[in-house]
């Protein structure tokens, strides 16, 4: 009897996963770069946030978020998140993957913000400002030093800065002494900095007050919009996943927290109406 063709993988929605709302910063710059698409995001709101919880905490948490996108289709899916990018991805890549189905694939943001910063600083001084668990995972001066092991990389957990995105205060006055505060402390501690790399997808929310406390020869960077460039070289390079990808642009939202709140806080970070559904990890 001839051979069965391989059953075709099934396609699905590019899954997107943060703690919380911070990866809706990434969520909105892929979807400019790639409106063909359907998303499906994922924030895990009622633990987070994951910064200052230990390895096992967030690769467990992280773990679990996955295998809820894969459930749900997705046969990608970017993880939104620097703390998970630094303390998960490697081991879910090496370890998980292949019992998960082996044709899916996690992507995280660390690798594809370093390729570009690396390019940008003049000085070759560059400044990480994110939470604590991503600055004690050394990975950022690891993936640097990768590309350019001149660059001196200094780095700043800014514990108070998530709780102040997840709580909708990024604009408050009180935000004001946090932010100013780890700015001056990473300048301090290497005043050559010419650039610095928001490491936590949620701090884009807080950059009204970044720009307010950064002098202005220090150039501030973003992930968002290198990430989804990444993710769309990735796509180009890998049609077979982009074919697994369905389209028609739409975006449904998924948090462990109340729907009502999640709504109520996405539609202000997206400027728009989100349709989202509470879910158990
Ligand atoms: N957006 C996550 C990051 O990029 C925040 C982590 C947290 O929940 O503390 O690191």
């Amino acid at each position: 009897m001839p051979a069965r063709p391989a059953a075709l993988p099934a396609a699905g929605p590019l899954g997107v996963f943060d703690s919380g709302y911070g990866g809706l910063t990434i969520l909105r710059q892929i979807r400019q770069f790639l409106p063909q698409y359907d998303y499906l995001y994922l924030g895990d709101n009622a633990r987070a946030p994951y910064g200052s919880h230990s390895f096992e905490v967030i690769y467990r948490y992280t773990l679990e978020a996955v295998e809820a996108l894969f459930q749900r289709g997705c046969p990608l899916v970017i993880l939104a998140c620097n703390t998970a990018s630094a303390k998960a991805l490697r081991t879910i890549q090496q370890c998980d993957l292949e019992r998960l189905g082996g044709n899916r694939r996690v992507l995280g943001v660390i690798r594809p913000t370093v390729e570009a910063v690396c390019s940008l600083t003049r000085t070759r001084h560059i400044g990480v400002l994110a939470t604590a668990g991503t600055i004690n995972s050394g990975s950022y001066t690891l993936e640097v030093h990768k590309i350019a092991p001149d660059i001196v990389v200094t780095g700043q957990a800014c514990p108070m800065w998530v709780p102040l995105v997840e709580n909708y205060e990024f604009d408050s006055p009180g935000a004001d002494y946090f932010v100013r505060k780890r700015i001056e402390g990473i300048l301090r501690l290497d005043p050559d900095i010419d650039t610095l790399v928001l490491g936590c997808t949620h701090y884009p929310l807080l950059m009204n007050k970044i720009v307010k406390y950064t002098p202005p020869g220090v150039r501030i960077v973003p992930q968002g919009e290198y990430v989804a460039a990444s993710l769309a070289d990735y796509l180009k390079r890998h049609p077979e996943m982009a074919a697994r990808l369905t389209t028609g642009g739409r975006c449904h939202y998924l948090t462990t927290e109340s729907a009502d709140k999640f709504r109520e806080s996405a539609a202000l970070f997206m400027h728009g109406k989100v349709e989202v559904e509470q879910i158990a990890l």
